[in-house]
């Protein structure tokens, strides 16, 4: 029988072009067989990009659309495709020397028994061939126990997965999202030294911080400075190389209607549990940037600083009368962040995610984005 891997020559694809096809029709592997045919105007924009720079990683994850286009394509290194696949994504971030790679997620009692856990590798190796992509990024934040059988298979995985991948793609490269301190956030107990060790670079998830609520259910920054840095301290304490670290950075912030507030402004939020906390952000709703400062010049307050947590916030009215208060982060607040990045030698700055600002025309929507952009410099 045919396998995927047949479909990855280009010159089978060319001399058998019609009865592959009719293959890949019959058996549902036409998206696979046709990627094998380079897409883009010159074939070199599929070679893999090999590219190793060591201390300026700017990793960009793109969930769709057209905007990546706006992107600022000078200082993009790592390209995370989590939306549908677009090969002239591929060929435009090739032709600016950026990385493209897939996501990887699956659950892990599949690949607690060993030969799943190969198949699913091969998979994502063969995918990645076809689609001409760099590497992958391993994104699986589900709940472990440390020492169960998912705990070692998830370490097994990142490990298997990089080996192959190096094998198969030289050059390619293989990244591990991780949550904003490893602590076991949200009863994510992962062997993160181990992981660490067996892959190329962890991407530190720094937001969502207030995804366990323990203290008062009221509204607090997505990621507030000091809390933020010291738990990349705590990663540096399990001896991870702070080379193998990206700081993750929000571009979008949380929406929390309130259910009073106080005449200091603290917004009480709607008690919301999430893994064993008995409230989280999830009483929020996530928002852009974009949405966020057309949103702030509609507001009550404007845009306030809170000192303590370092971050901006505003309140604003909604049209059934609730208040609301957002919390989120921009310039100000990402600069000292991108400061200790520099600072403590870290392999470089990230965002979740590159669509969420304003790419428009306008003079005003221009110039939040390229300070957004520039923030990442550090300032
Ligand atoms: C292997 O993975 C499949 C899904 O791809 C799953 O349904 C199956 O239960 C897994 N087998 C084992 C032994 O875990
Ligand atoms: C917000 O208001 C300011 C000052 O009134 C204005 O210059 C700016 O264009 C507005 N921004 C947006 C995104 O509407
Ligand atoms: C893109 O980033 C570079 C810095 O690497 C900067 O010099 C340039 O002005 C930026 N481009 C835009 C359009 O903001």
């Amino acid at each position: 029988a045919w396998t995927p891997s047949h479909c990855s020559s280009q010159l089978v694809v060319r001399t058998m072009s019609v009865f592959l096809l009719s293959v890949c029709w019959t058996l549902a592997w036409a998206s696979l067989c046709a990627a094998a045919v380079c897409p883009c105007e010159r074939a070199e924009l599929c070679e893999h990009i090999l590219s190793w720079c060591l201390f300026c990683q700017v990793f960009v994850f793109d969930v769709g659309g057209n905007t990546w286009k706006s992107y600022n394509w000078s200082m993009v290194t790592t390209l995370a495709v989590f939306g549908k696949y677009d090969a002239d994504l591929m060929c435009y971030a090739h032709s600016k020397g950026v990385r493209v790679v897939l996501k990887g997620d699956v659950p892990l009692s599949y690949v607690v028994d060993p030969k799943n856990r190969t198949m699913w590798i091969t998979e994502k190796v063969n995918l990645a061939k076809t689609q001409f992509m760099d590497g992958i990024n391993i994104d699986i934040e589900q709940p472990v126990e440390e020492g169960s059988p998912e705990y070692h298979a998830l370490t097994a995985l990142v490990k298997e997965t990089t080996e192959a991948f190096h094998r198969e793609i030289p050059g390619s490269q293989v990244s591990f999202d991780v949550a904003w301190s490893p602590n076991c956030i949200d009863k994510r107990c992962y062997d993160y030294a181990a992981i660490a060790d067996s892959c190329d670079l962890l991407f530190v998830m720094s937001y969502d911080e207030q995804s366990q609520i323990m203290g008062d259910c009221i509204a607090i920054a997505n990621a507030p400075l000091s809390q933020t840095l010291n738990a990349y301290d705590q990663y540096l304490n399990l001896k991870i190389d702070p080379k193998k670290l990206i700081m993750g950075l929000p571009w979008y912030g949380y929406d929390y209607p309130c259910l009073s507030i106080s005449q200091e402004g603290i917004c009480t939020i709607d008690k919301v549990p999430f893994r064993g906390a008995p409230c989280s952000d999830a009483a929020g709703k996530q928002k852009t940037y974009k949405w966020i400062m057309k949103q702030v010049n509609v507001s009550l307050s404007g845009r306030l600083w809170d000192k303590n947590q370092q971050a901006p916030y505003f309140n604003y009215e909604a049209a059934n009368g609730q208040i609301h208060q957002v919390w989120y982060d921009d310039p100000q607040s990402i600069c000292p962040k991108a400061k200790y990045v520099k600072a403590a030698g870290l392999r470089g700055i990230g965002m979740w995610n590159g669509n969420c600002l304003d790419y428009s025309d306008e003079p005003v929507a221009r110039q939040q984005a390229a300070m957004m952009w520039n923030a990442l410099l550090g300032c």
